[in-house]
């Protein structure tokens, strides 16, 4: 137990060990305010027998650049069973140099910016399609509608995926990025939960995998299989987690990024208006949506050695929590960090990361969420919330944070 922020009690759980609870819906509706406050202490600051908690912009950016911090496989943060049995969970994400460097390197072969580039007009086409049947409603959840369809369809198209199945993978997919919040954090049925919905996901992709083998299209699964580098190709292991990684970080982070990023519009119609009316280019609109309610919050990495986080030491094996979405609000590198400015230069967020793991699906993260955003504002110009502050739910998650949904009205 400790003492809370405000001196008005003492602490547990969550709490104790981050300064702050990441499922209570009072963080959920606006953790910015909780970021705030521990700030307020210093760059980083440590709960009881927790890791270090780091706000700062510049320190986030500072670790993530480190070489003396890396994933790990993250075994720091998770049960001691899943160590052993999770071979299929260390995607490259969790990698370090040089098995990171060689997988990122097959990978980035077949997941190309003009693989990507060539998808901009079958994106544009589905971003109409999808808002054609919204606006004949006139009142959508903007969640169900277009920010899950649109990127789920594209990542499907992309690896290859057969339409018909994305309903059975939707639940799988769900599981696995709530999922991704440290283990220490959540409750056990949900992380069993994640176990079961990850092996029947392998179990799918793997009778996939076979079907690409035996007849290979025009897409990245079958890119995959093909791959290899003087000698050096992707074994099945790492083609699954390679391909869960591609499909939970390609989809579920454009959702959220689509849901987020309406809703601040909503809440600030100067700024909508100066987006529909080309005031401002939908580039530079997105990355100020990125820093200001970002879709991946937070991230992890463990001292490989001895080192120091903004004037705090580090021991060799200690978790660092960087919290992202911190960073992006840092008023040492953001003037008036609370406020929504598309005009602002905010290409210091952290929104995609940094580094050797910078995002590699920024580029048609962009490509969609550009297209969805400038479409609709263009073609709902009455587009309002279809609810009050309190009907807006988050799904109870740290490292995604996203909306349940999204009620709009569009004409
Ligand atoms: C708004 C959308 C997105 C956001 C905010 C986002 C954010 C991030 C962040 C913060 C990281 C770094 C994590 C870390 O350093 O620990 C990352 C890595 C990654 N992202 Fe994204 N992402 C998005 C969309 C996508 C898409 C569409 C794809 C693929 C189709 C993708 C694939 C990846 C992969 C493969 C990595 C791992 C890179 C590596 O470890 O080298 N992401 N993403």
């Amino acid at each position: 137990m400790t003492e809370t922020a405000d001196g008005t009690g003492t602490a547990s759980g969550p709490t104790a060990t981050l300064g702050f609870d990441p499922y209570d819906p009072d963080f959920l509706a606006d953790p910015y305010r909780h970021y705030r406050r521990l700030a307020e202490a210093g760059p980083a600051t440590r709960g009881e027998g927790g890791p270090l908690v780091v706000t700062s912009n510049r320190a986030c950016a500072a670790v993530l650049r480190d070489p003396r911090f890396g994933r790990g496989g993250d075994a720091a943060v998770m049960r001691d069973e899943d160590r052993t049995v999770n071979r299929s969970r260390r995607s490259f994400l969790v990698m370090d140099p040089p098995d990171h460097t060689r997988l990122r390197g097959l990978v980035g072969k077949a997941f190309t910016p003009r693989m990507v580039e060539r998808l901009r007009p079958r994106v544009a086409d589905l971003v109409d399609e999808l808002l054609d049947a919204a606006m004949e409603k006139g009142e959508v959840d903007l969640v169900e509608a277009l920010a899950y369809p649109l990127p789920v369809t594209v990542i499907s198209e992309l690896l290859g995926v057969p339409a018909g199945d994305w309903p059975r993978f939707r639940g799988w997919v769900d599981d696995l990025a709530a999922g991704l919040d440290p283990d220490f954090l959540q409750p056990p049925e949900r992380i069993r939960r994640r176990e079961r919905s990850r092996a029947e996901f392998c179990a799918y992709l793997l009778d996939l995998f076979a079907r690409r083998r035996a007849d290979p299209g025009d897409d990245l699964i079958s890119a995959l299989l093909a791959v290899e580098e003087s000698g050096d190709a992707l074994s099945e292991d790492e083609l699954l987690s390679t391909c869960v990684l591609l499909i939970v970080a390609g989809h579920e982070t454009t959702i959220s990024l689509i849901g987020n990023a309406v809703l601040a519009l909503l809440r600030h119609p100067a700024e909508l208006a100066a987006l529909r009316e080309g005031a401002v280019t939908v580039g530079t609109a997105l990355d100020e949506l990125l820093r200001y309610d970002a879709p991946v919050q937070s991230t992890v990495r463990v001292a490989l050695e001895p080192a120091d986080v903004g004037g705090t030491a580090v021991a060799e094996g200690e978790l660092v929590m960087l919290m992202l979405g911190a960073a992006n609000r840092d008023p040492a590198v953001f003037a008036d960090p609370d406020r929504l400015d598309l005009g602002r230069d905010a290409r210091r967020h952290l929104a995609f990361g940094l580094g050797i793991h910078f995002c590699l699906g920024a580029p048609l993260a962009r490509l969609e969420a550009e297209a969805a955003l400038k479409r609709l504002a263009g073609r709902a110009p009455a587009l309002a919330l279809a609810t009050g502050p309190d009907g807006l739910r988050y799904k109870d998650r740290l490292v995604l944070r996203g909306l349940a949904e999204l009620p709009v009205r569009l004409r």
